[in-house]
């Protein structure tokens, strides 16, 4: 006799319980939704019905990779951010939702109609496709990951924003024009290799090195944003995601360039999450 939707989700539970890190109670409905095509509610409302041996091995091996730390994104491949949902798999970053902030953020800005939007570390996209549909902008993303670039070409096909969003292999903003650009974003790697131990295993093992890690210090993609969009406009603000202590070094990492301080934004947890910086005008003294 086949399997029920209630048997296999008691199970999925109870393994899962056994895991040696933090999981959720709704993983593993969401694992079987996944497998079955069907919503998590369905999962509730249709419990008696069978489920085949094809799906129900299916589900076996998600739960078995769920109990080696593959995050629940990689298994379903896909995410949520600002209410849309990105494709996801080891080849980028999974959307954070600290990172919605710096959508907030943005869109709080004083920007021109259709704003014409550079995002470098692209990822998945989800920061440039997210403007281009909030803001009816175009944007440009850059990654230096062409492997994390074909994740976010099949995000713009997803979301249908065709050439109002395009994507360039490059080293951070190198050989780029900046001039066209209304407004830079950027959630670039943060971390410092001497932070690795902190992170948990599901990150660590799993997503990009080229994501989460800074070469040499955690500042140094920062410290390079601020260094090598000089010759953003004046008045073009620069908008970027940063780790839990930049919020305190950010004088010190803006001090002797162009780029002054407008405004920063805290996350859930309190820590100065997004900074938005500005070149000085030309009149202004530095
Ligand atoms: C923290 S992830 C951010 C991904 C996505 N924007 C997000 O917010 O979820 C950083 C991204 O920067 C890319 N990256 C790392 N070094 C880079 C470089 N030198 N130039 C361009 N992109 C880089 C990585 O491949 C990765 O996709």
């Amino acid at each position: 006799m086949a399997v029920s939707i209630r048997e296999l989700d008691e199970f999925g539970r109870r393994q899962l319980a056994t895991a040696t890190f933090e999981v959720s109670p709704r993983e593993s409905a969401l694992l079987l939704a996944h497998v079955l095509g069907l919503t998590e509610s369905q999962i509730l409302s249709r419990d008696r019905e069978g489920v085949d041996r094809g799906s129900a091995d299916r589900f076996h091996s998600l739960i078995r990779r769920r109990l080696t730390g593959e995050p629940v994104a990689y298994l379903i491949g896909q995410k949520e951010f600002y209410g849309r949902s990105f494709a996801v798999d080891s080849r980028v970053l999974i959307p954070r939702p600290e990172t919605e902030h710096l959508i907030e953020e943005v869109l709080a800005l004083d920007l021109p109609p259709r704003p014409r939007v550079l995002d470098l570390g692209t990822g998945s996209g989800c920061l440039a496709i997210t403007l281009a549909l909030e803001l009816n902008a175009r944007a440009v993303g850059v990654d230096v990951s062409s492997a994390a670039l074909a994740v976010a070409a099949a995000n713009i096909r997803r979301h249908r924003t065709g050439d109002r969003v395009r994507l360039v292999a490059a080293d951070l903003a190198a050989g780029l024009d900046l001039q066209p650009f209304d407004l830079v974003v950027s959630n670039p790697p943060y971390i410092g290799g001497d932070e690795a131990e902190s992170l948990s295993q599901e990150v660590s093992r799993f997503e990009p090195a080229t994501a989460l890690f800074a070469p040499r210090s955690s500042d140094a993609m920062i410290a390079r944003l601020f260094d090598e969009l000089d010759e953003l406009q004046a008045g073009v603000p620069l908008v970027i995601e940063m780790g839990y202590l930049h919020g305190e070094r950010l004088d010190n990492l803006l001090a002797g360039g162009r780029f002054t301080l407008c405004n920063t934004k805290r996350d859930y947890a309190g820590v100065e999450r997004i900074a938005v910086v500005e070149q000085r005008r030309a009149n202004t003294s530095r």
